[in-house]
């Protein structure tokens, strides 16, 4: 876990150099891998019994849920899975023995055990479910080891010099980059971007979105339920349970918004980023950091060792985006403060829009004049194909079912070798927010231009998500 966390801190220093505004410029900058030649140019080989070869790193909790999904799926199967801890690993193939199919291979022992997997193995897709300072080595070691399709978990990278790596490579090696977006699945984020397609809401004007999620329980979980007065303890770093051993120190270490992709992925699909729409310059505040101390204090009291720790992330960091095609979108990370669990969505047009909060839909000439209509109503009428045919399949999914649709629409791009549904693009213009937002408020606000990821393609990019 040593190696880990001076990874982390050298990685964190690379982000803290862009944050001081030295570069934002386009980078292909060399990427660390051990990956050799030959075995970067290893194509995926005939297939045996004609299955999808699935392949997965990472083997915490967000792993358990693609494989419930890959599994539902008929035609795939698990070939390896890669993790440095035994406890995941174990918690894992017992999981996969319920579907009773073949045990996968296990990689491990290393942290850079997943080379070893991606060079030894052929996959058709590897999903990505690690802490966020491995999303990019992992993603680029699989792209150019010859992987197809590469699933990375949110948000995909974590600073600009990462999201160039992704398209950067994505670019050279032909592998799909499918950011593993699932809010963009979501029932209701789904209806919406139909009644935007259909013209509801006329000409797109604004939007706003966040990430508003009470994590204090997660940043200090022990594995014992959060239950800290009772005999729980507050932990965070190696000796702590889950994200509370990785996630914790971003809020150490950075202030910005550290996690967009759930709030922004739903509102640039509706705003059509990338795809004769761009982000152009973004401009962030936060507040002052006090959540995190204060739960340290309230639950373990002022002498507990974490009362030490300085927290740089501000509370509540704002955002404000402004898009080529004129549009604004306000885009929230609040992850340190009591309240009930949020993305907060508004999307709004010259004709109408959408409330997330408070399930409001207002549509001119269609609702009462100034009165809000229940959201439920227009998104009964307005339910996207993929839920209405897949309803039944994705019951019992997580998050509402979301986290399947997500898969079978993967899947289905893999069966058809098809582009898959979010990619490279997506992924880099989303997370850059983060290094954006961090570089923005190091400056006290200043304005900060966005990478066009693209290089000019967002001008002709046609939209193909979930047409
Ligand atoms: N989309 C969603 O709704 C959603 C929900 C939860 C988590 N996530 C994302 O999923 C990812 C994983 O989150 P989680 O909750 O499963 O975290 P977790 O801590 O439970 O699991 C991460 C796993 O990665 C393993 N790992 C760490 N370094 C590794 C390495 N070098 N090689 C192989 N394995 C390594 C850890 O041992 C751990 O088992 C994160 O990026 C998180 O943001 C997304």
């Amino acid at each position: 876990m040593e190696k880990t966390r001076r990874t982390f801190i050298k990685k964190m220093t690379t982000a803290g150099i862009a944050a001081a505004g030295l570069s934002i410029a386009g980078n292909a900058s060399a990427v660390e891998t051990s990956i050799t030649e030959t075995q970067q140019k290893k194509k995926a080989a005939g297939k045996d019994d004609g299955k999808l070869r699935f392949g997965f790193i990472g083997t915490g909790s967000r792993c358990q849920e693609h494989i419930n999904n890959v599994l539902a799926i008929s035609g795939n199967k698990i070939v390896a899975i890669c993790d440095i801890q035994k406890g995941p690993l174990e918690r894992t193939l017992k999981h996969i023995a319920k579907f009773n199919v073949p045990e996968p291979k296990i990689y491990t022992g290393s942290e850079r055990a997943f080379e070893q997997m991606l060079n030894n193995e052929e996959f058709d897709c590897v999903i990505i479910a690690s802490p966020w300072e491995w999303h990019v080595p992992m993603s680029v070691a699989a792209m150019k080891a010859g992987v197809p399709y590469v699933g990375v978990e949110v948000s995909a990278a974590n600073t600009l010099e990462e999201c160039w790596d992704l398209v950067n490579v994505s670019e050279t090696t032909g592998s799909h980059l499918n950011i593993m977006e699932n809010v963009c699945y979501r029932r209701d984020v789904m209806a919406s971007l139909r009644m935007v397609r259909e013209g509801l809401f006329g000409e797109l004007l604004h939007g706003e979105c966040g990430y508003e999620h009470d994590l204090r329980d997660v940043k200090f979980n022990d594995g014992t339920q959060y239950n800290y007065k009772k005999g729980g303890e507050l932990r965070m770093g190696p000796t702590a349970y889950a994200e509370a051993q990785w996630r914790t120190q971003h809020s150490v270490m950075r202030n910005g918004d550290i996690y967009p992709t759930h709030g922004i992925g739903p509102v640039a699909h509706c705003m059509d980023i990338n795809r004769g729409n761009r982000f152009l310059s973004l401009t962030s505040m936060a507040t002052q950091s006090r959540g995190l101390h204060k739960f340290i204090v309230d639950n373990g009291g002022e002498n507990h060792p974490l009362a030490k720790v300085r927290f740089n992330l501000g509370d509540i960091v704002t955002s404000m985006i402004k898009c080529a095609n004129g549009q604004t979108i306000i885009v929230t990370h609040d992850t340190n403060s009591p309240r009930p669990y949020s993305l907060g969505f508004r999307i709004q047009g010259t004709e109408g829009l959408w409330m997330n909060d408070g399930d409001h839909v207002y549509v001119q000439g269609k609702s009462k004049p100034h009165l809000w209509d229940d959201s439920e109503e227009w998104f009964k009428k307005y339910d996207h194909k993929l839920w209405s045919t897949l309803e039944a399949q994705a019951k019992e999914a997580g998050h509402g079912g979301m986290d399947f649709i997500m898969m079978y629409d993967l899947i289905d791009c893999i069966k058809n070798k098809k582009p898959a549904p979010m990619d490279c693009y997506d992924a880099a213009a989303w997370s850059a927010i983060s290094g954006l937002s961090e570089m923005s408020i190091a400056r006290g606000g200043a304005l900060v231009d966005f990478p066009d990821f693209t290089r000019g393609q967002w001008i002709h990019r046609k939209q193909e998500f979930a047409l």
